[in-house]
């Protein structure tokens, strides 16, 4: 049983998942004004440390890249420390040196969040695209805010976020009612575009979702299925978020 006819898989270790996560992406991150696409959550902290740390140690310099934020909740601003515009800020632009002029994330405060999206959309193009898209995925299959049931060919746009991902992402909010509606969120046709993926899957919480993205048919009830239709895709999961991939058994 192959993965996709491209995708790369490694399974690697809790030691192991910053480093291998890092390595996968700065091998196919160029030198000069690096466009890396930063998807949030728990699942990639291990990789920005390890950027970080590189940084930190003279092993990389990364300070005339971009980042590029997948999504953002509407209704929080970027001094919200909940938002995922202050995630980025502080999670992985500031470790990483990069000027906050060099960030971009969907304004979450937007008078008009479907002209937002559609202005977010055009400024990746002004851009010349991504290079590298770190990609999560969500227990349900989603990728960013893309839920089950969004359109292959969808571009940039405001989703309403289902049930499932308001009540897993409770965790950064206190209880899922306080976790806001509605986000801005890349389409799946706009990931798509990013020259490579770099998939990342942790816990067990992701192990079916990611042997359905994988192994299953591209469906878009598993918006993360789409990327077995990518030419460059890497796959670095734990053990635990692995243990439903077929290629397991051997
Ligand atoms: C959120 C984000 C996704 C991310 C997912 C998984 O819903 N919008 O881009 O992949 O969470 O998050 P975690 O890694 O915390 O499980």
């Amino acid at each position: 049983m192959t993965v996709s006819h491209t995708a790369r898989l490694l399974v690697v270790g809790d030691d192991d998942f910053g480093a291998a996560a890092a390595d996968a992406i700065l091998q196919r991150l160029p030198d000069r004004r690096p466009r890396l696409g930063i998807a949030t959550g728990d699942t990639p902290m291990p990789l920005y440390s390890e950027l970080a740390r590189r940084v930190r140690s003279g092993q990389i310099d990364v300070s005339t890249g971009f980042l590029i934020a997948l999504d953002e909740y509407v209704g929080l601003g970027s001094q919200d420390p909940r938002s995922y515009a202050a995630y980025v800020r502080t999670q992985v632009g500031a470790p990483m040196g990069i000027p906050a002029g060099n960030i971009l994330v969907p304004d979450g405060l937007a008078v008009d969040p479907d002209a937002e999206a559609e202005a977010f959309e055009r400024r990746i193009g002004d851009l010349g695209g991504v290079d590298v898209q770190v990609a999560g995925i969500g227990s349900n299959g989603h990728l960013a805010f893309n839920e089950p049931g969004s359109p292959l060919d969808s571009i940039t746009r405001v989703v309403t976020l289902s049930e499932q991902t308001r009540s897993d992402n409770a965790r950064f909010f206190g209880s899922s009612s306080d976790v806001p509606h509605r986000a801005i969120t890349q389409g799946i046709a706009t990931i798509c575009r990013a020259r490579s993926v770099v998939l990342l899957a942790r816990g067990s919480s992701k192990a079916a979702a990611l042997a359905a993205a994988l192994t299953g048919p591209v469906d878009t009830w598993i918006p993360a299925s789409v990327l077995q239709r990518h030419p460059a895709v890497t796959v670095i999961a734990d053990r635990p978020a692995a243990a439903d991939l077929p290629t397991m058994r051997y």
